[in-house]
């Protein structure tokens, strides 16, 4: 572990001021605390990347839990997160900025009011607990040593050749997430999986580690990966890898998916105003050509919430149902009726999927259709003495697709329908 004095002020430079501002707070807590506290995981690896990154993590020897109260005091945070039994704490400063505390072992003192004199005890440990070379950084955040690189198992060195390397045989036995998350790393940085840990990697999947797998942690990493700004990319090693055929056996990465998978950044930019989540428009395209049944199973397996289940499995199975009443329809208030109760996310698959026409259909209810404010409300039904029934809905209903569909129409005229009725 050498660290030269260049290689410091090299990586100070790369951390943005407001980060080095928090650092200091966090350094005067360790002081004051005599504890020692570095940062670590994956924003020590984007910083030498030279990549932003929000998640703040900070491993403390000693008292995570009081060090996390110190720090939420200190930085006049919001709230704090404790979870007692792992001795870690999330600190949430504001909307934008949240920092998780854990602990590491403290291995002795020397004196009792004195830093520990065992220099790096147990955070050499915890970063050996960790996945690849690249995750395995802490950072110094101690106030003769700020700035410096904790790195014992050359993660510098791995970033620097853009690889992944495991840190002992055993890791991706230990946590088969891991095979994942190497697929992760490695399309997103264009890093290269390391020779042996392919190999060892390939060993897990061809004895079955996958199937040990912990599905809520799988979900969180697809959660990650298909979020990504190539999804296809990870997609491709997770395929190529058997993987995605351990979710399903009937997922196969064809090459309509893929072209679908490359549209969703022009979609995403195209409706930018939808806020559409892009993973979950990417797990619907995982299973654009899945039956009913099998889709019910993924949606299982990941056990989705009623809410989402009710938003997305229903919307996907019925999508083809949607796109041949979408094709046929040709008045507003019939493109709108097909498309009103459909998630945005499921109304881009159908996009995807859907021809020039279709298309403008639904960019046309999107833009245009959706935003139409009905001329008739519930409170001016109630005005001409109607009580609030099933009836109610519906006569709400056919003044807005008249609405829709008579351009021109003044309130007057549908109400005076209305009393007709
Ligand atoms: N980690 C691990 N094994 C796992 C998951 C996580 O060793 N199965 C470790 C890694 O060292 C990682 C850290 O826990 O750096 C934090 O995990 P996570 O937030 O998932 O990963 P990041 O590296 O921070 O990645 P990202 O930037 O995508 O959040």
């Amino acid at each position: 572990r050498k660290v030269s004095k260049a290689m410091r002020e090299q990586l100070l430079d790369k951390i943005p001021k407001d980060l080095i501002d928090l650092l200091k707070a966090i350094e005067k807590i360790a002081k004051k605390r005599k504890e020692k506290v570095y940062m670590v995981g994956g924003i020590v690896r984007d910083i030498i990347l030279g990549i932003p990154n929000k998640d703040i993590d900070i491993v403390v020897e000693g008292e995570g839990i009081a060090f996390a109260w110190d720090l939420k005091n200190e930085l006049n945070g919001e709230k704090i997160v404790v979870h007692e039994k792992f001795k870690t704490a999330v600190v949430i400063v504001d909307k934008d900025l949240k920092i998780d505390v854990a602990t590491s072992r403290v291995e002795y003192y020397e004196y009792p009011t004195s830093l520990p004199s065992v220099d790096y005890g147990s955070i050499r440990e915890d970063m050996y607990r960790r996945d690849f070379t690249i995750n395995s950084l802490a950072l110094e955040v101690d106030y003769q040593k700020f700035g410096e690189l904790v790195d014992f198992f050359n993660g510098y060195r791995d970033i620097q050749n853009r690889e992944i390397r495991i840190l002992h045989n055993f890791s991706f036995v230990e946590d088969p997430t891991r095979i994942i998350r190497a697929f992760r790393f490695a399309s997103r940085y264009d890093f290269k999986i390391e020779e042996e840990t392919e190999r060892f990697l390939k060993d897990a999947v061809e004895n079955g580690f996958l199937k040990k797998i912990s599905w809520p942690r799988v979900k969180n990493e697809f959660k990650i990966i298909l979020g990504d700004k190539n999804p296809e990319k990870a997609l491709n090693f997770l395929e190529k890898y058997d993987v995605l055929k351990n979710i399903h056996h009937n997922i196969k990465l064809t090459e309509k998916m893929k072209k679908h998978l490359e549209e969703l950044n022009s979609l995403g930019e195209m409706f930018s105003q939808l806020k559409l989540k892009k993973w979950i428009m990417a797990f619907l395209i995982l299973m654009e050509d899945l039956k009913s049944d099998e889709i019910e199973l993924i949606f299982n397996k990941f056990s989705f919430s009623q809410d989402f289940r009710k938003k997305y499995e229903f919307g996907i199975k019925k999508r083809s149902e949607a796109l041949s009443k979408l094709k046929k329809a040709d008045k507003n208030s019939e493109i709108y009726d097909t498309l009103n109760e459909i998630s945005f996310e499921v109304l881009m698959l159908i996009y995807l999927e859907g021809k020039k026409s279709s298309r403008e259909k639904i960019r046309k209810f999107i833009f245009d259709l959706s935003k139409i404010k009905p001329l008739v409300t519930g409170a001016d039904l109630i005005s001409v003495g109607y009580k609030p029934s099933p009836e109610f809905r519906k006569i709400l209903e056919d003044a807005l697709y008249r609405q829709l569909d008579y351009k021109g129409i003044t309130k007057e005229q549908l109400m005076s329908n209305i009393n007709k009725f």
